[in-house]
């Protein structure tokens, strides 16, 4: 039973431990390394950890796993240093340890906070119990570049969609608040800011936002994070307009401190503070360092200016001592709240070494609430591909990822490499049973197989490796070779699915008119192959939304639902009017739109309707606010799940506004022929947004907005609401 201590008996012990420690101790409670110099430069040898651990002179270790490792260099510091502060050990448990769930970015297509809680629950108890105090994530970093390999680990293009999903992350991570507690981990909010706008999709690239994008688009997941009790936020690699984001004081000190009151540690991103040299930013090492303390960055992630040039920098007068006291109250804090002054050890009987049945299952059915129906379409004999049909005596399963455990995805855990994913093989045959399930390998073989089957499923996509940190690709479509499978397949003239994974939106324009069934399976994890089948069989009927716009081509980004409309707009009916904003060479708009996904049943969503047409600002700025309310109804025969959407759009105000804001949703699970009302709350959070001024302004007008509802974005249902 954990003893929970108050927050006092925290503040007393850091006040007293301040009061005895040397410099030396201080800078060292500001330093982490990495246990193996192989995760990278600077990453600190075994030996010098451990000595500095001894020694006292060092906070924390990322990359140390397994509890007789973590307790061994524990001991080191709790019983051999000399004021026996305890180590926090840190690793990037993205989106799980033994038991991988699905990329952080197929867990938003689910459009379900309880699927990030859950990552968050499992992932966090098998960390913990194998000496895993502090996870880096979740990653909150608004994306509408596909390019970026990243964006496999955000939740994709949407501020509202992101800040609900990763402040569920942090509960499913922390609990309802950080505690003792032996089963949940410190959370971490990154990157701090705006990592996700970076030109050209390239890593560590420029990020030149105003004021009003920055507030509007990109921090309203910290903040949520922030609301959540995140106990850690990570500086990002870029520069805001023109400021690297680790010496950004703007960011670090007026909007994180001043502005949020936030009290939590921020911890520099890998040798972020060292690269405030070839930012251009900092003459050298002592320098960054004292920038970076000195905008806002507390502890420092394996390079060492902290360590190496603090104590001259202090005596010089450069480094504020009380900036000092307050970053490493900070560190200590975070570690008498996670109880490691108490309870330094992980209880090594009680580790966990492998993925559980029940985690098992979690992860399965996330999964198969991530896979997105992209198309579907119904043969002139009333029959679609999918659901695949019951009667099929055969199912051919041709591809490159048919028999593929390359599931897991970029920033899997260390059970990635020790427990293979469930193929789609596997999958289906053991879905299928009284089927017969072909599987062939090659071009040719595929076809014959195609031939002899039923129905066939195509397996592509892109793998793992090129997905995730340092894997911007300019051409986001299928690696070489898959489409002409899709064709060769298509031109057999039988029924097929094409299933595709991937850590990011690929565009699809040289096969998809001749696939009849697409499903994109993200790289859905250790249980991928069983969900894909689960629902390819139907015995889950899928419900997830493209949490990010999929492009027809490259040369559209950026493409995203959210945009401004311009002075000239391209014209929906008729694109192609001159003198517009649109491409010459390629159709106008998306090949799937944010918020699409199919289901096997049909949905029929309402016109919104509004508890009240007219709401004033003052009634709002009192908390005032309007329901929208919107039918919604199971038009089909078979169950299932649709998601419905309610977008914003204020047609006239200070500062353009998207022609579409998502401000709600819901899941809702219908039967066959019954109905529901979906009510969202509309109020000054949904109406208003942050103009230009850098103390932070945030402006609701008057003014008329339309309020549309669906399945999409690109729903038409709308209704008008006024504010006066
Ligand atoms: C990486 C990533 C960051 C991660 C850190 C530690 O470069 O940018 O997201 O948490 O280093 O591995």
């Amino acid at each position: 039973m954990t003893v929970e201590h108050t927050a006092d008996d925290h503040l007393e012990l850091v006040r007293d431990l301040l009061s005895r420690m040397t410099v030396a101790e201080k800078l060292g409670q500001l330093q982490q390394l990495s246990w193996n110099s192989a995760t990278g430069p600077g990453g600190g040898e075994t030996e010098e950890i451990e000595n500095a651990a001894r020694e006292g002179r060092l906070g924390s270790v990322l990359n140390i796993t397994g509890a007789t490792h973590t307790n061994a260099l524990q001991r080191l510091a709790v019983e051999e240093s000399r004021l026996g502060i305890p180590l926090i050990f840190g690793l990037d448990v993205i989106h799980g340890y033994w038991t991988t769930f699905p990329i952080p970015l197929a867990q938003a297509a689910s459009w379900d906070p309880a699927v990030a809680e859950r990552d968050g629950e499992v992932s966090a108890e098998e960390a913990r119990s194998a000496g895993v105090h502090w996870t880096f994530n979740p990653m909150m970093d608004v994306c509408h570049e596909p390019r970026w390999g990243r964006i496999a680990e955000s939740a994709g293009e949407d501020p509202y969609l992101t800040a609900v999903l990763t402040a569920a992350k942090v509960r499913g991570y922390q609990g309802p608040a950080l505690s003792a507690d032996p089963r949940k981990v410190a959370a971490c909010a990154k990157h701090f800011a705006a990592d996700g706008g970076a030109e050209g999709g390239r890593d560590y690239n420029t990020v030149d936002v105003s004021e009003q994008r920055l507030r509007n688009v990109y921090l309203p997941p910290f903040k949520a994070a922030l609301d959540a009790g995140v106990a850690t936020v990570m500086a990002s690699f870029n520069t805001v307009s023109g400021v690297p984001a680790h010496a950004n004081s703007h960011l670090l000190t007026e909007v994180l401190r001043q502005e949020w009151k936030y009290d939590g540690m921020v911890v520099s991103d890998w040798t972020g503070v060292q690269e405030l040299i070839a930012h251009g930013l900092a003459e050298d090492g002592a320098d960054a360092l004292r920038q970076a303390l000195g905008a806002g960055v507390d502890m420092e992630m394996v390079s060492t200016h902290i360590t190496e040039h603090g104590e001259k920098l202090l005596a010089a007068g450069a480094i504020d001592p009380a900036r000092l006291d307050e970053a490493v109250s900070r560190v200590l804090l975070l570690k008498a709240r996670l109880g490691l002054f108490t309870a330094p050890y992980a209880e090594e009987s009680a580790e966990i070494t492998e993925p559980g049945a029940e985690a098992r299952r979690a992860t399965r059915e996330t999964a198969a609430r991530t896979l997105v129906l992209l198309k579907n379409e119904t043969a002139a004999n009333g029959a679609s591909v999918l659901p695949l049909p019951a009667t099929a005596a055969s199912v051919a399963v041709v591809g490159p990822f048919a028999l593929s455990t390359d599931l897991h995805g970029t920033w899997a855990g260390p059970g990635a490499a020790r427990f293979a994913a469930t193929t789609v093989l596997e999958g289906l045959r053991e879905a299928l049973p009284a089927t017969e399930v072909l599987y062939a390998e090659g071009e040719a073989e595929a076809i014959a197989a195609v031939r002899e089957a039923d129905v066939t499923v195509v397996a592509v996509g892109e793998p793992s490796e090129i997905s995730g940190e340092a894997s911007t690709r300019a051409d986001i479509s299928l690696p070489e070779g898959q489409a002409e499978l899709i064709r060769q397949v298509a031109s057999v003239g039988k029924p097929f699915a094409v299933v595709v994974f991937g850590g990011r939106p690929l565009t699809m324009e040289e096969w998809i008119d001749e696939a009849p069934a697409v499903l994109f399976a993200w790289h859905p994890g250790l249980e991928g192959g069983h969900a894909v089948a689960d629902v390819l069989t139907g015995k889950v009927n899928p419900s997830a939304k493209l949490p990010v716009t999929f492009p027809r081509s490259a040369g559209q980004i950026p493409l995203y639902y959210n945009h401004e409309n311009t002075g000239r707009p391209a014209d929906p009916a008729d694109p192609k009017v001159p003198f517009r904003s649109f491409y010459l060479d390629v159709e106008h708009g998306p090949r799937f739109a944010f918020g699409h996904g199919l289901s096997y049943t049909r949905f029929e969503t309402g016109a919104p309707v509004l508890s009240r047409t007219e709401i004033s600002l003052r009634e709002l700025g009192e908390g005032g606010s309007v329901e929208v309310t919107v039918p919604v109804r199971n038009a089909g025969d078979v169950a299932g799940t649709e998601v419905v959407q309610v977008y914003v759009h204020a047609r006239a105000a200070s500062i353009v506004q998207p022609v579409r804001r998502l401000r709600g949703f819901a899941r809702v699970e219908l039967a066959p022929g019954q109905s529901e009302e979906v009510v969202v709350r509309l109020d000054s959070e949904d109406l208003g947004f942050w103009d230009n001024d850098p103390a932070g302004n945030y402006r609701v007008e008057t003014g008329a907005f339309d309020i549309y509802a669906g399945t999409d974005s690109t729903a038409t249902a709308h209704t008008t609401l006024h504010v006066v």
